[in-house]
Order: structure tokens, then sequence, then C-alpha cells
């Protein structure tokens, strides 16, 4: 298979963690017969600096004439006095926007070996496996400009809307998404409060009738933020909006130890999408080699699987990162609580392509005897 791939590693960490994130890349291409063109663009605080935009129109054309997008992390304090349509978080959202990728798709999987590093105990975090869902392209994120220079500063003001469209093709990702695994559906909204929320509660009963096999239950956001903490093995997939999604896929990060874990996809109607890490560009240990790798490599797998459908390729890359950490290998992140030997990003990165060789010539050899 021969694809081409939009490189955007961005600000902070994303620089770092890309590096190995490619040759992770390479090495399951060589392994499969896969050829992978990359080719890299800016975006972000990097693109403002090079270019003074945050999404440049280049960007965005070579990404368009792609077949799919890795993106390292964008922000960080040296933009914080940007005016707001030129800060680097502003790029993430155009280009989040421009094509159209409205579900972004956040596994939250708690690895065996990993148990003692999330601050939850081993109990409640063991055998959880579950799927953000989050709504990308709407809601707050996307709301009329505020009413500052009108009022003289003294007043904000941020607009919540959804069309109905907009709702439907998220809760139709849900569900189908929920009928692929345990067949739960849990969405998660605030419709004690906002209308938006009912509206979204509507639909997602409307549509309950074409998915019989698929148990759906509403759950208010505060709740269901308790219920992540108290009991996250009762969640499957999780639909919801933009905002909640963003907060509540940070915090079901513990459950996996670290923010350093999750990786993510954003999809659009086809089988196009933009692959990146949960978390951001963490300025604090930018440049220091200490960055946790693993999320982003984990969305190279997710790519593989979502955009390319190679899923086995997908899987062996998941597979050597589990092993990585089943030999006791760990970045500072989850070295906190956990227990095994510390390696900075370059290391972390040499171990899991190091592991994919392996399991490579084993793999020859052992098709050599079948
Ligand atoms: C995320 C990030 C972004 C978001 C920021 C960087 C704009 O937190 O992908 O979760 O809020 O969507
Ligand atoms: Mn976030």
């Amino acid at each position: 298979m021969k694809k081409k791939v939009a490189v955007l590693p961005g600000d902070g960490i994303g620089q770092e963690i890309m590096e190995g994130a490619l040759d992770v890349l390479k090495a399951v291409g060589d392994w499969f017969g896969h050829s992978f063109e990359i080719e890299k663009a800016h975006i972000g605080g990097d693109a403002l600096d090079t270019t003074g935009m945050p999404l440049p129109d280049e960007t965005l054309k070579l990404c368009k004439e792609s077949d799919a997008v890795l993106l390292g992390a964008v922000g960080g304090p040296k933009w914080d006095r940007v005016p707001r349509h030129l800060r680097p978080e502003k790029g993430l959202l155009a280009i989040r926007k421009e094509l159209d990728l409205f579900a972004n798709i956040r596994p939250v999987k708690a690895f065996e070996s990993l148990l003692g590093a999330s601050p939850l105990k081993k109990e409640i975090v063991k055998d959880v496996d579950m799927v953000i869902v989050r709504e990308l392209t709407g809601g707050l994120y996307f709301g009329k400009p505020s009413g500052r220079e009108e009022t003289n500063g003294t007043t904000a003001v941020d607009t919540l809307t959804y069309k109905k469209s907009e709702i439907e093709r998220i809760v139709k990702k849900g569900f189908e998404l929920a009928g692929k695994r345990k067949n739960k559906l849990t969405s998660v909204d605030k419709a004690n409060v906002l209308e938006s929320s009912r509206l979204w509660r509507e639909v997602v009963d409307e549509m309950a009738p074409k998915y019989p096999e698929v148990e759906v239950e509403h759950m208010l956001v505060d709740v269901a933020a308790m219920k992540l903490m108290y009991q996250p093995k009762q969640f499957d997939v999780m639909v919801t909006e933009n905002m909640f999604g963003d907060i509540l896929s940070d915090e079901a990060s513990m459950i996996t130890g670290s923010l350093g874990m999750l990786p993510s996809a954003s999809l659009r109607s086809d089988s196009f999408g933009l692959y990146e890490p949960v978390h951001g560009s963490a300025p604090d240990i930018a440049g220091k080699g200490k960055a946790n790798p693993l999320a982003m490599i984990l969305s190279v797998a997710l790519m593989l699987r979502h955009s390319f459908h190679l899923h086995e390729e997908a899987e062996m890359i998941e597979m050597a990162v589990q092993e990585v950490l089943n030999a006791g290998y760990r970045t500072g992140d989850l070295w906190a609580v956990g227990r095994g030997t510390v390696v900075g990003t370059d290391s972390m990165n040499k171990l899991v392509v190091e592991r994919l060789e392996a399991d490579h010539a084993l793999s020859s050899i052992l098709a050599a005897y079948l």
C-alpha cells in the first residue's frame, strides 16, 4: 500500500514526539511492505513564527492532498499575548473545522502493567476499556465572537450552538461504535440546564430504535465526571459535545496513569482523519527529551486502523508498546507512582521500534517453518 501522510509537529514537545512516531511508521511499513510518503508542514505557534498565520494555506492544501494527517501539539506561553485570532490553538480549531473532522475518537484503555501508575486504586482501573466520542466542530469552541469590544471589555460572551444535523452525525458515530463493541452507549449532556443538551437528548432518543441491540443511557456531565473516577468499568462508548468531551477525556486519562498515554483520531464521514495525542505541547518539559511519546505512537496505530484499514499493522504497534511497558520501561510521567526503568523520549521510541523489528524477525522465522 502507498499512502501520503501530512505531518504537522507543531509546538513544544510536538516536535520531539513526532520524530519517533515516524520511525515507528517506517518500521511497520518495512515489515508489511507499505510505503508512506511523509511531507511536513507548519501549524500553531511554529506556523505563526514562520508564516504569520497559525494555519497557513499551504498546510491546509497539503492536508487536503494527503490520505491522513499526523499532528503533534500546539500552543505555549510564548504566544500568550498574540491577538486571539492568531493564537496557536486557533490553528488547531481551524484545521478541525476546515477538514470537517467532526468525530473525535479517544480510546481509554488501562494497560495491565501501568495499573500502579494511576492515582486511582488498581481494582477501579483494572480492565477499563472505553471510548470517548467527542463532537469536535461545534458548540462553545465555535461560538460567535465575544462582546468584549462592544462593552468596553466589561462583558464576555461565548455561545453554545448545535444544529440537529450536527448532533445526528456524531450520535450516529456513537451508536455505530457501540454496536461494534459492547453494545452500550452513554450519552453525556447537561439537559437539566442547557437547551442544546435537551435537543441532544431528543436526537439520541429518536435514533435509538434504529440500533435495538445497543443499550442507551443518558447521563448528566457532572455525574459522568464522578462515575469516571468511581466506577469507570461501567462505560463502553461515551458520546458527548465538544467542551464536555474535552474535559472528560483529560479526566479519563488518569485511568491509564498519564495524559501522555492517550491517542486520538479526528474523523470525517469518509476514512480521512487527523491523528494527534490528547495531551498538549507541555512547554514546561519541551526540549528536555523527557516527554512520553506513547500517545503519539498510539495515534499512528489509530491512523493505520481508521484511515488505511490496516488492522494487523495497528495491532502490532499496540502490542509493541505493551511489551515495552511490560518490560518495565517508563517515561517520567509514568514513573511518579509506578515502578520500572526511567527512560527519555528517544529511548522510549527506540525501544518500541526495536520491539517491532524483533517481532518482525520472529514472525519471519515462524513463517519459514510453517
Ligand atoms: C484537545 C486540546 C485542544 C482542545 C486545545 C489545545 C485547543 O485540549 O485536543 O483536547 O481543547 O480541543
Ligand atoms: Mn483537551
